[in-house]
């Protein structure tokens, strides 16, 4: 799956640039309208930061970057990455949350866009999902921050972060609490739908495929475990999670169609995760459901969930009642 035509910039955090202290190796731009970017410091400049707190006050929050430039800014962050997870104290909240939402973006990109599922990405996914955990630990409503922070981004990347801290939610409330586990499931959870980036069409409205297009989207589980079971280090149970995530106790889900005690577990809370998350999304051709109207499509859809997990997913995500 390509970028689509029109994606020529990509936003960066302005938070993770301010660490940015030497002369700039990228151009970077502001976005005029939906189409036009205008350079504002170029290649060789030292930021001038009064200026970009000019544009601050006049309400320009986001900076890009060109597509072709994007790769030295992810080196950065990456660098950053590994920093955050080596020892967080370094960050504050704020800038942990916008570190973590660029590797993410990043990460996705390039398996995703540019089709590099290879040591590095997973690395660098390993990362964005323990500086998840480390925030889920020790500022909760910020991984909300984050969520709304990839409000405006290409729906993949949104979907990929969505499904791996709603994984992680419900493997808590299931009482797994090792922070290996939690890794593993995020892990997976994050990567659950690379296969996609093999794909010879858009898959937007999987309701709208040809009967060929079907048969090649229900191949992206066993596509996303073969490009990762060739990654050095990577541990089974994520492969076992990324192919399994489209399996259902029932038995009707793919590619095997396996019944529910033949399926990995932490499978099981990766596709409540994924269903949910891509309900509430606003898509092309449908608005997101609210929490409760998912929660609901969810609940009908008798066997094609565990109903154990649904009921423990629920009470996550739905407001508590008052008592
Ligand atoms: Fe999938
Ligand atoms: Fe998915």
């Amino acid at each position: 799956m390509s970028e689509p035509q029109t994606r020529t910039h990509i936003d960066i955090s302005l938070n993770i640039l301010k660490r940015f202290n030497r002369a700039l190796n990228f151009d970077i731009y502001i976005q005029r309208t939906e189409s036009s970017y205008t350079k504002i410091f170029k290649k060789g400049d030292l930021i001038d930061w009064d200026r970009v707190t000019l544009y601050e006050d006049k309400g320009i929050t986001h900076f890009y970057l060109t597509l072709s430039d994007y790769e030295i800014y992810g080196n950065f962050v990456e660098r950053l990455g590994d920093q955050l997870v080596g020892n967080s104290k370094k960050f504050s909240n704020t800038e942990a949350r916008e570190l973590l939402r660029d590797l993410a973006q990043f990460t996705v990109h390039e398996m995703i866009d540019k089709m590099n599922v290879d040591e590095r990405a997973v690395y660098n996914a390993t990362n964005v999902v323990e500086g998840c955990l480390d925030i889920l630990d020790k500022d909760p409503k910020g991984i909300l921050g984050i969520m709304s922070m990839l409000s405006n981004q290409p729906y993949i990347m949104k979907h990929s972060v969505m499904v791996s801290i709603f994984s992680v939610l419900l493997a808590k409330a299931h009482g797994i609490n090792s922070e290996t586990n939690l890794t593993v499931i995020g892990l997976g959870a994050f990567l659950h739908d690379v296969g996609v980036s093999q794909l010879t069409f858009d898959p937007e409205d999987e309701d709208q495929l040809t009967p060929e297009q079907r048969k090649e989207m229900n191949r992206h589980p066993e596509v996303g475990r073969q490009l990762l079971d060739r990654i050095r280090g990577i541990r089974s149970e994520v492969l076992q999670i990324v192919v399994q995530h489209h399996e259902q106790p029932n038995g009707a889900g793919y590619p095997n169609g396996l019944r529910d005690n033949d399926i990995y577990p932490p499978a099981k809370m990766v596709s409540i995760a994924d269903t949910f998350s891509s309900l509430i999304t606003k898509r092309s051709y449908r608005e997101g459901f609210s929490v409760s109207e998912a929660v609901n499509i969810m609940r009908e859809s008798v066997g094609k969930f565990d109903k154990g997990l649904l009921d423990q997913f629920s009470k996550i995500v739905l407001p508590k009642k008052a008592s």
